[in-house]
């Protein structure tokens, strides 16, 4: 049965206490997490989010009520105990704050039992994640999962305070609005009051903090719920939090330099961690041509080579057709990794095939001199030698070639490099390298859509000695947007804003707009900069990926108190869920037959 805490005050989280508090008489209150009885000793592991204490009951020395009730604690169960704090009278556990100590209880209350759990609360717990998911509550008891969740409540302190100090102003933004352009699909929300019509759930504050550039304010920040409804990875959830921020009267530069001093000083309070400064800044085309990607991961070398000048007119159809048609031959060359059996690289050619890679070529260098090859019968000796030396290649060396269409040679020795660098533990885990990645181009070409899509959004500035271009060659043009980059993984991204009217109109028109459509869409932010609207540019963070970089985590699940899966449902709720008809006719709504009816 459950007791009452009345005429009990907890005194002490119970890592609080050490050495120092021997002979003080204590309140602790917490979860059992461990009890073992050993006859007439009963030894208890009281568990609260500082840490865990030992209790010793002992037969015959503790009150009589106390010790038969400490005979029924199970896992779980959140009890009261007063007592003295002593001196360990077994051995010290080194690894446990409060080793030195344990506690000699005068009460003990039950305060709530617990049926047994689904699992053992303890750290790196190996239970599946929906077991783990279905009952996140108990899964937040867990150190490790606690301990990622109070540095991302510290992180928000420091980036609030930060800000603040910086002139920023914190401006909330509203959740039911309309479509934002950062391109995924949105959640829709019903209207009741006007069947028919939909809030979007915003994808990012953009449109709004734009606005708040209108009104004066100079410079804002928030830290936002957005939603998007895409596919989930690891890195990424339906609804996420974005650190964001606008600035007016700046450029990259401003954008930068405030930024690179919030990322210092996060690092170095929460971790220790000093980044060196400023932080290394790459165009894209750089960032794509070395490393296939636009995260690049530098931790690691193995770039990528182009070798389409000299294979444009070799024999080998494949490579010398891919440069005839536009496209490029690219290589990595893996160390070391010649004599990697044949399997091992037909898994490597099926992996590249998912990006889109017809093919991997490659060639094996044997330490005995010799070598093995996929394609070198099609090539001249010298056109063979000039290749391994183009690409470094010495004995023992593995040189891997795709070769196709830039945009697949890039995504498929990019992905394949990341791989190979996990694979044969060639990432030193233990650095933080931040990259700042620039001059993004403007426009993506959309062979789906068959027009222009913008990169980042419409709103980002072109770069001024590039805009000539943008009737003639679209494609050219680049942007004044950044992303920082993180180990791999984008951890933020932004621009400069499109100002002036007439290259915004541009903008719209080659994005395949009509004025209609863009006043449609975007007519309040479009009318608002009629009245004054400040040069201005900004940035936002996801503040989930952040936190996971942070503590290490594997997902960004683990720093989310309450996560979604993969099939984007919560398993604790079971959100999604179906409604009554009787909301749905308030609603207007009418369901199609699923396709299962
Ligand atoms: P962007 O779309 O690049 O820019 O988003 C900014 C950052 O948000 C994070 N992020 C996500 N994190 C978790 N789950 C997701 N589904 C997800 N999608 C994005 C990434 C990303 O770098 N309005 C612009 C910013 C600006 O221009 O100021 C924007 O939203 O870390």
């Amino acid at each position: 049965m459950a007791e009452s805490m009345i005429g009990m005050k907890r005194t002490h989280r119970c890592a609080e206490l050490c050495a120092d508090n021997i002979g003080e008489n204590v309140t602790v209150m917490g979860w059992v997490a461990r009890s073992r009885n050993k006859g007439s000793l009963i030894f208890v592991d009281l568990r609260d989010r500082s840490g865990l204490l030992q209790i010793v009951f002992e037969e015959g020395k503790s009150r009589p009520e106390a010790f038969e009730k400490a005979g029924r604690l199970h896992s779980e169960f959140v009890i009261a105990v007063s007592g003295t704090v002593q001196k360990r009278a077994g051995a010290v556990n080194k690894n446990l704050a409060t080793g030195e100590i344990e506690i000699i209880p005068d009460e003990l209350r039950i305060l709530s039992e617990s049926l047994t759990p689904p699992f053992q609360v303890e750290v790196g717990s190996k239970t599946k994640d929906e077991i783990r998911l279905k009952y996140r509550y108990l899964d937040l008891r867990r150190p490790d999962i606690q301990k990622n969740l109070f540095l991302r409540s510290r992180a928000c302190q420091i980036i609030r305070n930060f800000l603040i100090d910086e002139g920023f102003i914190e401006v909330e933004t509203p959740m039911l609005t309309k479509s934002t352009p950062e391109g995924a699909r949105d959640y829709l929300v019903p209207s009741r009051v006007h069947p028919g019509s939909f809030y979007a759930l915003p994808q990012s504050p953009q449109l709004f903090k734009q606005l708040l550039m209108v009104s004066g304010f100079d410079r804002y920040f928030q830290i936002a719920r957005c939603f998007r409804d895409e596919d989930l990875r690891a890195d990424r959830q339906p609804e996420f939090t974005q650190v964001d921020m606008e600035l007016s009267f700046v450029d990259i530069d401003d954008v930068i330099d405030v930024n690179e001093r919030l990322l210092h000083k996060l690092f170095k309070e929460l971790l220790g961690h000093e980044i060196q400064l400023p932080i290394q800044r790459m165009t894209w085309q750089e960032a794509m041509d070395r490393y296939g990607s636009d995260k690049p991961d530098t931790r690691f070398g193995m770039e990528l080579t182009d070798v389409s000048s000299l294979v444009k007119d070799c024999g080998f159809g494949v490579f010398s057709g891919a440069v005839a048609d536009g496209g490029s031959v690219r290589g990595l060359n893996v160390k070391g990794q010649g004599g990697m059996a044949r399997k091992k690289i037909d898994a490597l050619t099926d992996f590249v095939k998912d990006y889109g890679a017809k093919g991997l070529a490659y060639i094996a260098l044997k330490e005995d001199g010799s070598m093995k090859s996929s394609f070198t019968k099609f090539l001249s000796e010298e056109e063979t030698s000039a290749l391994v030396k183009a690409m470094g290649g010495e004995k023992g060396d593995l040189l891997l070639f795709v070769s196709g269409k830039n945009k697949v040679v890039y995504a498929s020795l990019g992905a394949l490099r990341v791989e190979l660098g996990n694979k044969l533990g060639l990432i030193d885990k233990s650095r933080f390298n931040f990259l700042w990645v620039t001059e993004f181009p403007l426009l993506e070409w959309s062979d789906e859509e068959n027009r222009f899509t913008a990169m980042h959004h419409p709103f980002t500035m072109p770069m001024d000695e590039d805009w000539k271009y943008i009737d003639s060659d679209p494609g050219r043009v680049r942007a004044k947007a950044y992303d920082i980059v993180l180990n791999g993984t984008e951890l933020g991204g932004g621009s400069v804003r499109i100002h002036q009217d007439d290259i915004q109109e541009k903008m719209f028109e080659v994005l395949g707009f009509t004025p209609e459509r863009a006043q449609e869409q975007f007519g309040f932010l479009l009318n608002a900069f009629k009245y004054g609207v400040p040069p201005h540019a900004g940035l936002a963070y996801g503040l989930d990926r952040m936190i996971m970089l942070m503590t290490g985590a594997d997902t960004i699940r683990d720093v989310i108190a309450f996560p979604k899966v993969k099939d984007a449902t919560c398993l604790l709720t079971d959100a999604p869920a179906p409604v009554d008809t009787a909301q749905l006719e308030e609603l207007g709504l009418d369901l199609a037959p699923s396709k299962e009816q």
